[in-house]
């Protein structure tokens, strides 16, 4: 990655070599090796060999099958540490703030949200409760970054004491509260206990966004899609098309998701045209974060915006589960120009 600068790419491999886990990279090596039967020193070292020279993250090497794929096809794959310097230079630091902060970003993107929220403070149990009542079931978010785990779902029904609520809210640092989102029936129709979204990585050039990726999450009924909360993903093709199975980080493959047998490299995401508009209009909002990881609900009309991340993460082609031995990355680069 010639044009891009040394210095953050020199600052992430130290701060990673730092942080190398041998023994998570051995328990890697391990699984891959069991997968694609070669000896776990090889893929140790192969692993290391990939990290520190070409740019593969150790999760990368496992999730996107590098152990069965030739060097050509390995080049083709993004990775995390190429995503990170892509973040480091297309997403200004004077404006990540507005996506890291959850309540942040649902002030200046008020208007694609299409859903009802509200900040909760010292002092507000009664809006609070007037809020949820009236919901019947909300959505509670802690607004900086817990790794997927900072999203919470509570059920009018469920409380009797509604200050001791308010308190618990404020305590847990749960302090934005969102409607839930409607989704469109073909998205509830494969997992309806859990809003399902888009994940949509795109970079807008300053006249124009491009969309990169299209990845669909399905969750598995509790509040959130993420793997943390038991999610998976498939990646979807430019017409919103599943492209295969679903997967996961921890060497799940679903053929049908679990809970309903929705078969999942069927699935078709509805409204596509609409989405590709609705990003580019996002994309404008804060035009110096450019490279941006977008996650979205296609509802009954049309998207809604859920958050969009800076320093985004990659969804990928997984070629053991898809046939698909090649990646997204001849896309970023003809986009973006590294
Ligand atoms: N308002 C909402 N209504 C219903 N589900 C939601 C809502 N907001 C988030 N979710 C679910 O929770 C997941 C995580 O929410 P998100 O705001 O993207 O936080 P993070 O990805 O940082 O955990 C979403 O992908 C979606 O499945
Ligand atoms: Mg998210």
């Amino acid at each position: 990655m010639s044009r891009l600068s040394l210095v953050p790419r020199v600052k992430y491999l130290l701060a990673r070599a730092r942080r190398i886990d041998v023994a998570s990279v051995v328990e890697r090596a391990k699984e891959a090796s069991e997968q694609h039967g070669k000896a776990v020193p090889a893929v140790v070292v192969d692993m290391l060999w990939s990290a520190a020279r070409r740019n593969v993250g150790f999760q990368d090497y496992i999730d996107y099958d590098f152990a069965m794929l030739t060097r050509e096809e390995r080049s083709t794959f993004m990775t995390h540490p190429v995503s990170n310097e892509l973040s480091q230079k297309y997403d200004h630091p004077d404006y990540r703030g507005i996506f890291q902060d959850k309540i942040e970003f649902d002030k200046r993107f008020s208007t694609f949200l299409n859903r009802e929220w509200m900040i909760v403070d010292e002092g507000n149990a009664d809006e609070v409760r007037a809020f949820t009542e009236r919901q019947g079931t909300i959505v509670t978010k802690e607004p900086i970054g817990v790794a997927g785990l900072g999203v919470h779902r509570y059920h009018a029904a469920d409380v009797t004491d509604w200050d001791e609520f308010h308190a618990g809210l404020l305590s847990r640092g749960e302090f934005l509260i969102e409607e839930v989102i409607r989704q469109h029936e073909d998205l509830a129709a494969v997992c309806p206990g859990t809003v399902n979204t888009t994940r949509i990585t795109a970079f807008f050039d300053g006249e124009k966004a491009h969309i990169l990726a299209m990845a669909q999450k399905f969750g598995r009924g509790e509040v959130s899609d993420q793997m943390s909360f038991g999610g998976f993903y498939t990646m979807l093709d430019e017409n919103g098309r599943a492209k295969s199975a679903g997967y996961d980080s921890h060497g799940h493959v679903y053929e049908k998701h679990p809970d309903t047998d929705f078969p999942i490299a069927e699935f078709q995401l509805p409204h596509m045209e609409k989405v590709r508009a609705f990003i580019d209009d996002i994309a404008r909002v804060v035009p110096q974060v450019q490279y941006v990881g977008w996650d979205i609900v296609v509802s009954p009309d049309g998207p809604v915006l859920v958050e969009g991340n800076w320093g985004c993460g990659v969804y990928e082609n997984k070629p053991s589960v898809s046939g698909i031995r090649t990646g997204h990355k001849p896309r970023y680069q003809e986009v973006i120009g590294f």
